[in-house]
């Protein structure tokens, strides 16, 4: 326990042994350090690690187990109880809570409500009991072999992409794939282009490898390409959410992604398709991805399990094509991928046992009807919600500063954000940006739009 190794030498102290040990994981289920339903180590264990008796840690749990703290479960052991008096209202001023908490119409989550985790569990835990001690080596740096494969497997079927495990490199997260991509790729002063408004998080990953911007308009037809060639013909790397732009949710057009493929095979240059949610639309049936259209093989994908399954998985992955695959395998012991085996290999059980393709077909269903819902609610309260193609956000058309409006309705603990803060150039679009995934009903939406109704107005 990290408490023990901060706090004085317990001889040096007035209070009994038993209530310092108390207070010390006291202060740890405060802060959150010892999260709810964590287990506490055998009271054998922790009296071995802090040199006391065991009488004294058993007095300690008893203490917190009457306190409410803690509670035991038989011969399971003794958990963090689920209703630590007055743990829940400070948590959630934490920063640290905060962040766990989602918030209402927070951007990027997928439904976690929905998310299968009892079965989850069962093959977390059959794999785990399953392992050899070859599992516990040195894992490989470009990711597990088994999710490479399913990975090429649900890419075939699903995207019709054709690739294979070599081609494929997993990464903990987005970030880390575009790391890896332009530690091979990439040097100092080469042009890109970004969709502007585009997604924020990846400029200071971009500006680290010295890239220069060049961003380029995006309209109902996704990003202006003719627009990128006149400004920018000599960028680099031009990197696009085609399947649903990040954040207006429009698909670029089937004649936009062959002139982008064009531009990249005669400049010699890489197009980065992101292909974050493309699994979720509702109505048409999708465009092709860029990389299955990519003869001349100028296209690096880049997926994630972050929308498809949830975020807390870190996990994310590149296809490259064959001619570089070589380059990216010799670079990758700088860049190793540190999601845990484990995760890795149960994410593959889970596609090979086809759970993954029946998740995704039934979120389309449930997504379908919450994008439904909020847009009915927000409709109802005069808001205009622009029109799009799929994916798990929405956007609001405003006239006014949509920054203010975005930080009055953050006050009334609803996270929505401002597209001028995703935007580049000026004049910036106005309009507020929320997803509409975790909103379970018809009503709770009425109620989420009243509620942005009303904050913005006052
Ligand atoms: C546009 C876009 N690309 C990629 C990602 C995936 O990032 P990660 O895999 O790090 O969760 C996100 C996540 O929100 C996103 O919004």
């Amino acid at each position: 326990m990290s408490a023990s190794r901060e706090n004085p030498p317990l001889e040096k102290s007035f209070i009994p042994r038993y209530r310092q040990i108390a207070l010390q994981l006291r202060q740890g289920m405060m802060s959150g350090e010892l999260a709810v339903g964590a287990r506490l180590p055998s009271s054998r264990t922790l009296a071995q690690e802090l040199g006391v008796s065991r009488d004294t840690i058993e007095n300690a749990y008893g203490e917190l187990v009457a306190q409410g703290w803690l509670e035991r479960r038989g011969q399971s052991g003794t958990f963090v109880s689920h209703t630590p008096p007055g743990v829940r209202s400070r948590a959630t001023t934490s920063p640290l809570s905060a962040h766990q908490q989602p918030q209402p119409f927070q951007m990027g989550l997928p439904a976690l409500d929905a998310f299968p985790r009892a079965l989850w569990g069962r093959l977390l835990g059959r794999r785990q009991r399953s392992q050899t001690g070859f599992d516990l080596a040195i894992p490989e740096p470009g990711g597990e072999l088994s999710l490479r494969q399913a990975i090429a497997e649900y890419l075939r079927y699903s995207r019709n992409i054709d690739c294979s495990a070599e081609h494929i490199f997993i990464t903990a997260g987005y970030a880390q794939a575009l790391r890896l991509l332009l530690g091979v790729l990439a040097t100092p002063q080469q042009g890109i282009w970004l969709e502007d408004p585009g997604y924020p998080l990846v400029r200071p990953i971009l500006a680290e490898a010295g890239l220069r911007f060049c961003p380029v308009p995006v309209d109902s037809d996704g990003m202006d390409i003719a627009f990128g060639r006149k400004h920018f013909p000599d960028a680099r790397f031009a990197l696009v959410t085609p399947a649903h732009q990040s954040p207006l949710g429009v698909a670029l057009s089937a004649d936009r992604r062959r002139q982008l493929l064009e531009w990249a095979a005669r400049c010699g240059s890489w197009i980065i398709e992101d292909d974050y949610d493309s699994e979720f639309r509702y109505h048409a049936r999708p465009l092709p991805p860029v990389k299955s259209l990519d003869g001349p093989q100028r296209v690096i994908y880049a997926g994630t399990f972050s929308k498809s399954l949830f975020p807390a998985l870190r996990t994310a992955w590149l296809v490259v094509p064959p001619a570089l695959a070589t380059a990216f395998q010799q670079a990758i012991s700088r860049f190793p991928c540190t999601v845990p085996t484990l995760i890795q290999q149960t994410i593959g059980d889970f596609i090979h046992g086809g759970h993954f393709f029946r998740h995704l077909k039934k979120m389309r269903q449930l997504y379908g009807l919450r994008h439904e819902n909020v847009t009915q609610a927000l409709a109802e309260q005069g808001f205009r919600v622009a029109p799009q193609s799929g994916g798990i956000q929405l956007v609001i058309e405003v006239d006014e500063d949509d920054v203010l409006l975005a930080q009055k309705a953050n006050r009334a603990g609803l996270a929505v954000q401002a597209l001028t803060t995703w935007c580049s150039r000026e004049p910036a679009r106005r309009g507020l940006l929320l997803c509409f995934t975790n909103v379970a009903s018809l009503s709770e939406a009425r109620r989420l739009a009243k509620r942005l109704r009303d904050a913005i107005s006052l």
